[in-house]
């Protein structure tokens, strides 16, 4: 079975090695100058009004940086970052217990916000606005409410699909602010800086061929980096050439448009089963096999930016470009 390259999730050894590759100060934060601007005034305001800063939505598919950016602004206002993951929280309870411990100025970051529980959800309004906690005690005629005051915190949500963030909490942010994929010249960058944290040596061309065929990923171009480095180990090379980078990414399942094995079998899929389509998501997540939240947050942005397949009334069709990538 070929490695899942393209998930919305990261592995243990993804962790590990993300931690030792994530950006260490806004200098080595590469790109997404939009998104970092709009973060770098809002960090100097929190600093200079000696308040907490902001709350902020970060959004984008998954490998673009949000963990990473978060990371950074805690460090940079000073201030203690605690992490959740928002489908991980299951009772109203265990938020709350989070919120009570915040300290003034801590920086929540929730991952996947769109996937909390909405009554999880419900508490965050308050706590966010007024930094107060809400809480319903008892049952019927005796239910009464108790507020706890919090600490004045910043949230961070992050989320691959910040259409699915019901309205109350997506308005409670201040600043909403958009990751986009990465272009090839941004991503060289990246790839430069982290094959020097990994010890390797790598050669221009090596270079431009992981920062093509990276998906506009940084974690895509992390976890091929990995790959070339083995390759390179094992011919017992001093650096990294464009024969690793064509083994790597061979073994990888990785083509000349940076698609992977599945990339290409919705492309073929909808070629082939759909007459190019129109087809809907169910259809195609029913043929396919896959689930649909996967196809829509983490296959289908990157297709639809590289115009290989097109959104329409009546569903999605493939490109002519995509019909002639595919058999
Ligand atoms: N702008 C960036 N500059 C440098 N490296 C980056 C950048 N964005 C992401 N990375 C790299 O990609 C890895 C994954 O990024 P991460 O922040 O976990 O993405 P997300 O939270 O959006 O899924 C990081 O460990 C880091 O090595
Ligand atoms: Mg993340």
């Amino acid at each position: 079975m070929t490695e899942r390259l393209v998930t919305g999730e990261t592995t243990r050894t993804d962790k590990e090695h993300e931690a030792q590759l994530r950006p260490q100060n806004f200098s080595e934060f590469i790109g997404q100058t939009k998104v970092v601007d709009n973060i770098d005034l809002m960090v100097r305001s929190a600093i200079v009004r000696k308040t907490a800063m902001d709350h902020v939505l970060l959004s984008g598919p998954p490998g673009l940086g949000k963990t990473s950016l978060a990371m950074l602004i805690a460090r940079s206002l000073g201030s203690e970052l605690h992490v959740v993951s928002g489908p991980a929280i299951e009772k109203k309870g265990d938020l709350a217990a989070v919120l009570t411990n915040l300290k003034p100025r801590d920086v929540l970051f929730i991952d996947e916000i769109h996937r909390m529980h909405i009554t999880v959800e419900e508490i965050l309004y308050s706590a966010m606005e007024d930094f107060r906690l809400d809480i319903l005690i008892g049952q019927g005629a005796s239910a009464r409410t108790m507020q706890i005051d919090l600490s004045q915190f910043t949230l961070i949500g992050a989320t691959t699909r910040s259409g699915l963030l019901s309205n109350p909490l997506r308005d409670r942010f201040t600043a909403h602010l958009n990751f986009d994929y990465y272009e090839p010249e941004m991503l060289a960058v990246i790839i430069l800086n982290n094959s020097r944290k990994m010890g390797i040596g790598l050669s221009e061309e090596a270079k431009v061929q992981i920062a093509r065929r990276s998906r506009g990923t940084p974690r895509i171009a992390n976890r091929i980096l990995r790959r070339v480095r083995d390759f390179a180990l094992v011919n017992k090379r001093p650096s990294v050439e464009k024969e690793e980078v064509k083994a790597a990414l061979c073994l990888l399942d990785i083509d000349d448009l940076g698609l992977d094995s599945m990339d290409r079998k919705i492309l073929t899929v909808m070629k082939n089963y759909y007459q190019g389509g129109p087809v809907g998501i169910d259809a195609l997540s029913a043929t396919l096999g896959e689930d649909k939240q996967t196809i829509e947050e983490v296959y289908e942005p990157y297709l639809l930016k590289q115009g290989l397949i097109l959104r329409t009334p009546r569903g999605r069709v493939l490109s002519e470009n995509a019909i002639n990538h595919v058999s």
